[in-house]
């Protein structure tokens, strides 16, 4: 593919599987919004959660591809299960042969980032999809960066969905999220920091926090990602100017415009008009 960085100016290209990446989406855009956004939703083929690591890796790359060639030059994995499963094969592999200038970032590696600072215990939950769960990308990552922490993965299979169905708020929502909890809880009672290690999950925050034990932090990954993204804007000058500084946002999904428009506004609180797409 031949790079055009030099000459277009281009939008900040942000990647889900599905609806979770706007919780992602929404904070970037608050603390940077200077910048234009092109979002993808693979709507068509979500869940990738329960997804094996060879289809999630070839979907994501098809939606990197996509995003390159719409032209824009930093694409941001805002899929937990796509930065656990598909992000280093594209970062080692696929970038140094499609334009070795274009960047493709994740959002767990910046959470992992962040915890060491959080935690007293050094007992680190993290909630997510099976697939991030047994892809142990958290534990890994966490590891990497801080010594001497125990982390706990727990799959939260029932939570995507019931945000799907707009049960968020529902009966079922307080039923599993408690169930969970506890689980993970009963697993490791010396848990004091949880990560919300899927981009859905904010959704649920105020059943979260209802049923945590007061005194365990609870991370939205949102507020992380943006800062994150925006520090890193600042150390990649060369990057950052081939940025378009239109304050614009296009959605895209490959499911129905419609279908997208209706449950995107309940996760960002705004009315908003997407193009399908197929990839
Ligand atoms: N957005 C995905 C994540 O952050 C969850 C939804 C899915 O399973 O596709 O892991």
């Amino acid at each position: 593919m031949k790079n055009e960085s030099c000459t277009a100016k281009s939008p900040i290209g942000v990647f889900d599987s599905g609806f979770g990446g706007l919780t992602i989406l929404k904070e970037i855009r608050r603390v940077i919004p200077q910048y234009d956004y092109l979002y993808l939703g693979d709507n068509a083929r979500a869940p990738y959660g329960s997804r094996s690591f060879d289809i999630v890796y070839r979907f994501t790359l098809e939606a990197v591809r996509y995003l390159f060639g719409q032209g824009c030059e930093l694409v941001i994995l805002a899929c937990n299960t796509a930065s656990a499963k598909a992000l280093r094969s594209i970062q080692q592999n696929d970038l140094p042969k499609i334009d070795p200038n274009r960047r493709v970032l994740g959002v767990i590696r910046p959470t992992a980032e962040c915890v060491g600072s959080m935690t007293t215990t050094g007992h680190i939950g993290i909630f997510a999809t099976p697939g991030t769960v047994q892809s142990q990308s958290y534990d890994m990552e966490i590891g990497k960066l801080h010594h001497g922490l125990t982390t706990v993965g727990h799959a939260c299979p029932m939570w995507v969905p019931l945000i799907e169905n707009k049960e968020s708020e529902g009966d079922g929502a307080d039923y599993f999220v408690k169930k969970d909890i506890d689980q993970l809880l009963h697993h490791d009672g010396a848990i004091d920091t949880v990560i919300l290690g899927c981009t859905h999950y904010p959704l649920l925050l105020p059943k979260i926090e209802k049923y945590m034990p007061e005194g365990v932090k609870i991370i939205a990954q949102g507020p992380i990602v943006a800062a994150s993204l925006a520090n890193y804007l600042e150390r990649h000058s060369e990057m950052e100017q081939r940025l378009s500084l239109g304050g614009g946002c296009r959605y895209l999904t490959t499911e129905s415009a419609e279908k997208f428009g209706d449950l995107a506004s309940i996760f960002l609180g705004e009315a908003i008009h997407p193009e399908h797409i197929d990839l």
